[in-house]
Parts: C-alpha cells; sequence; structure tokens
C-alpha cells in the first residue's frame, strides 16, 4: 500500500530562530493527532540538525530541499547527501522547478543526485512538471515522460520503489493558480501508467506521487480525494503551522 504523505517546502524563507518556533508549534499541534499521512517537513539545510533533533519522537520527518551531486570534498558551499543523512533528516527534495531553472539542474544533474541520496538511505521527493507554453500546448504529458525517463526511470526496479514523486505544474508555483482537480488527477493517473509501463503495475500501484503548486488548506480535501494524489508538496501554505496542520486534516 503506498503512503499518503504532506511534505512541506519552507523554501530560502525563516531563519533558524524563526524554523524552530515553527517546528516546534507544529509538533505542539500534532502531538494529539494521529494524522492519516506520513508528515514531512523541509527545510533550509541550516535547519536541519536542530529541527531533526527537535522533532524525533514526534510523527513529523525531516527533508532538505536539495543535496549535492558530489559524494565529498573541494565542492565549496555544497552539502552532501551524507552530510543531509548525518543530521537525522530522512527526505530530500529532489528536481524541484526552481533548483532546476535558476541553479541549472539537468537531468544528468539530477540522476547523480538521485543516486547519493538513495545510496545514503535517503528518500528522494523527486519533482517534475511542466511551464505554462508546454500546458498551452497541450504537450505536458510528452514533457513530464521525457522528464522521468532521462532521470528516475533509468533506476533499478528496486531502487525506483524508494522514491516518491512530486507532480508540481510550474505555472501553479506560488501564483495562486491551482491546477484543476481534474488536471491533476489526470496528470497523476498519466504518471501512474507510465511507471506501470516501464515498472509494472505493483510497483505503480505502490509509488506515492503528490501533487504540488498553491496546494492550501481550502483545496487540499479535494484534491487528495482523487484517486491518484497521495498527497501534497506544499509551499507557501507550510509557514505557518495552522494552514499546514489544515492540509494535514485533509486527509
Ligand atoms: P506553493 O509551492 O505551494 O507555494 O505553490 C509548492 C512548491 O514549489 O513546492
Amino acid at each position: 500500500m503506498r503512503k499518503n504523505i504532506v511534505a512541506g517546502n519552507w523554501k530560502m524563507n525563516k531563519t533558524l530562530q524563526e524554523g524552530v518556533a515553527l517546528a516546534a508549534e507544529l509538533k505542539d499541534v500534532l502531538a494529539g493527532k494521529t494524522p492519516n499521512c506520513d508528515v514531512v517537513i523541509g527545510t533550509p539545510f541550516i535547519h536541519l540538525a536542530t529541527v531533526a533533533n527537535q522533532v524525533e519522537g514526534s510523527v513529523i520527518k525531516v527533508a532538505a530541499q536539495n543535496c549535492a551531486n558530489k559524494e565529498s570534498g573541494a565542492y565549496t558551499g555544497e552539502v552532501s547527501a551524507a552530510m543531509v543523512k548525518s543530521t537525522g533528516a530522512t527526505y530530500v527534495i529532489l528536481g524541484h522547478s526552481e533548483r532546476r531553472e535558476y541553479y541549472g539542474e539537468t537531468s544528468a544533474i539530477l540522476n547523480d543526485k538521485v543516486a547519493l541520496a538513495l545510496s545514503n538511505g535517503l528518500t528522494p521527493i523527486y519533482c517534475c512538471g511542466e511551464a505554462l507554453d508546454v500546458r498551452n500546448a497541450n504537450t505536458q504529458n510528452e514533457f513530464v515522460k521525457n522528464q522521468l525517463e532521462e532521470t528516475i526511470f533509468n533506476l533499478s526496479a528496486e531502487d525506483f520503489q524508494k522514491l516518491v514523486i512530486a507532480y508540481e505544474p510550474i505555472w501553479a508555483i506560488g501564483t495562486g493558480v491551482t491546477a484543476s482537480t481534474e488536471q491533476a488527477q489526470e496528470m497523476l493517473a498519466f504518471i501512474r501508467s507510465i511507471i506501470a509501463d516501464k515498472f509494472g503495475k505493483e510497483i505503480a500501484e505502490n509509488t506515492s506521487i503528490l501533487y504540488g503548486g498553491s496546494c492550501n488548506a481550502k483545496n487540499a480535501s479535494e484534491l487528495f480525494a482523487q484517486p491518484d494524489i497521495d498527497g501534497g508538496l506544499i509551499g507557501g501554505a507550510s509557514l505557518k503551522a495552522a494552514d499546514f496542520v489544515a492540509i494535514i486534516d485533509a486527509f
């Protein structure tokens, strides 16, 4: 059975003190609850060790938002998958469209990042999704298929089963425009169908696929009620405990 997951992506927000306060608030609010989903918070690197320690024993798991495409050595400013793992984080968001667009992350770079994340025991939340011009040309399925074929579809079936996929149409990220429930369900069903073609139906059924892009407390229930939507990758609405918990409660 695949897992439902609500994962926050704080992006480049919150000082260390603010992030610790947000994690503490989340931990408090979730203390008496048994969510019907796994709960993950994707913090900036500097928060990881403190926040992972702080949420230990709670339902909250911690994700990095990136890791290096190299194992170790003279790569000034980079943070390796092994370093992320050593903080207590268990997930890493990889291939976010902001990283692809602003930091030149290609499929080749992402293949190295995914491999290093997996070999260090981290669960990648692997992002894919098309820009508005692709959607307007109605070629989003081919585009996303290609993104997956160039990267995670090259993994062995064993490794593929260790990751989570997040579909995030770029035109819906941080814009307040959510993909309609139908558009999101249609794409996630398509992704599941191509996973089945590549790795077989059982693996496809067991892969958690999340939707991301202006997902919030208002639209989460409708999105999560769809058969192929196994949760969300949440940016803006993960920065306030009450909003994030309302999304968790949508399951
Ligand atoms: P958003 O961001 O929820 O603010 O649209 C989602 C994401 O980029 O992960």
